[in-house]
């Protein structure tokens, strides 16, 4: 087999590069490790900045999300038992976010490639990239491509291609995990609350207007068989309570544990192999930005490829790396400073708590410290 770009991994990233060399007329064949029924069984994240939204919409592949997906204007901090909102629009000249799953976002993206008749191999893990000469080895052959963009997330086999040497890895693991919760039931909350509380950190969020998405802060290796459905209810009421609030509960249709790390390589080239996504970079899910920023380069990379194809001009794919680098590390220092500020320390170090509430309570106050939350939330281009 033989095409332009051969792209691997069919998540996020993988499936937007493929619709945007589709829209520009260049070849593409995905490979995807694992089942459709299985990736549109993930549930992951569900905000979407509105760069994110505009270039699905852009794409072609908006319709739903455009009738389905919630706009937001705002955020709450909760502290001390008060919400605090943070007007993410009025900061931000306009701008909003909207709550849609990465779920759906996939399912759409699906629907598209499959209604082109584009290549898209489920069931297909690549085992090897040769990043000089562009091929993918896989157990039915070999994809010979001018080009291979990795996009097979963290654990994918794109980057363990790299000869080693080439990349400089920079990384921090989290003592923390998340307890998600997906649940049958209208949520409490209109806009999203991040709750710092002395048991630990608490997310409120939603995915539609009867299904409610929940965190708690747990380890990392935490095991579920020790939070009974009553626990993680009760858990959720003393870390989000406020007064004059109530949390309404419901069947909990899905539950998981997910670990926390921020993780970048330099570069996220070698050869003809691009990375891109969790493929290159992890950030802690606590500014939400890892799915956003998956989108951000591969718009890069598909402009990069476009240039390339119509006047031959490398230049942009020579900068490809440079240019999603500045992003990445823009989103690594939100994320780990939202993770921090909010998270309560091992131990609950009273020093560190206190340092924390100071800062919640100057991000809440100050319009100058508020704006640079909303801008770096909703994702603006600041670098
Ligand atoms: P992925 O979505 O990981 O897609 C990679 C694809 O490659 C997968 O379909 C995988 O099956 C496939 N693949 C892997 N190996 C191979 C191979 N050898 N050959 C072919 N295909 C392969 N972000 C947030 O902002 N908020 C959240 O709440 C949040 N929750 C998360 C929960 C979990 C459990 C995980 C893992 C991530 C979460 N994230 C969250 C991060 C966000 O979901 C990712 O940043 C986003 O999925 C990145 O998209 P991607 O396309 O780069 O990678
Ligand atoms: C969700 C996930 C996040 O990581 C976040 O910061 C906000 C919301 C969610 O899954 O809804």
């Amino acid at each position: 087999m033989r095409t332009q770009v051969g792209i691997v991994g069919a998540g996020p990233a993988g499936l937007t590069l493929a619709r945007l060399l589709e829209n520009a007329g260049i070849e593409t064949v995905v490979l995807e490790a694992r089942s459709r029924d299985y990736c549109e069984a993930r549930i992951r994240a569900g905000v979407l900045e509105q760069g994110t939204v505009d270039l699905l919409r852009d794409a072609g592949v908006g319709a739903r999300m455009d009738v389905e997906g919630i706009v937001h204007h705002g955020i709450s901090l909760q502290f001390d038992g008060e919400r605090h909102r943070v007007p993410l629009s009025e900061l931000t000249d306009g701008r909003s976010i909207v709550i849609y799953g990465q779920t759906e976002v996939v399912k759409d993206l699906f629907a598209a490639r499959l209604e082109s008749g584009l290549p898209l191999h489920f069931d297909t893990p690549a085992a090897e990239i040769d990043a000089e000469r562009g091929i993918v080895r896989h157990a039915g052959g070999e994809l010979e491509c001018d080009f291979v963009a990795g996009c097979d997330g963290f654990h994918g086999v794109s980057r363990a291609s790299v000869p080693s040497g080439v990349l400089r890895e920079f990384g921090r693991e989290y003592p923390y995990g998340w307890l998600g919760i997906l649940a049958d039931v209208a949520p409490s909350v209109d806009e999203l609350v991040y709750a710092h509380h002395e048991r630990g950190f608490a997310l409120l969020s939603l995915r539609s207007p009867t299904r409610s998405r929940y965190y708690l802060q747990c380890r990392p290796d935490e095991d579920l068989g020790e939070w009974p459905h009553e626990r993680i209810w009760q858990e959720l009421q003393t870390r989000a309570g406020v007064d004059g609030w109530t949390l309404e509960e419901g069947p909990i249709l899905e539950e998981g544990v997910t670990g926390m790390r921020s993780y970048v390589c330099e570069p996220m080239r070698c050869g003809r192999l691009f990375l891109a996504g969790d493929a290159a970079h992890i950030v802690p899910p606590t500014g939400a930005k890892g799915l956003n920023l998956a989108i951000h380069d591969v718009r890069l990379l598909a402009e990069a490829l476009v240039r390339r194809y119509e006047s031959g001009d490398e230049a942009l794919l020579a900068a490809y790396s440079d240019a999603c680098l500045r992003r990445v590390w823009r989103c690594e220092h939100f994320s780990w400073w939202m993770t921090t500020m909010l998270h309560l320390p091992p131990g609950g170090d009273p020093f560190d708590l206190r340092l924390q509430r100071s800062q919640l309570r100057y991000v809440t106050t100050s319009e100058s410290q508020a704006r640079a939350l909303a801008e770096n939330y909703v994702g603006l281009e600041l670098v």
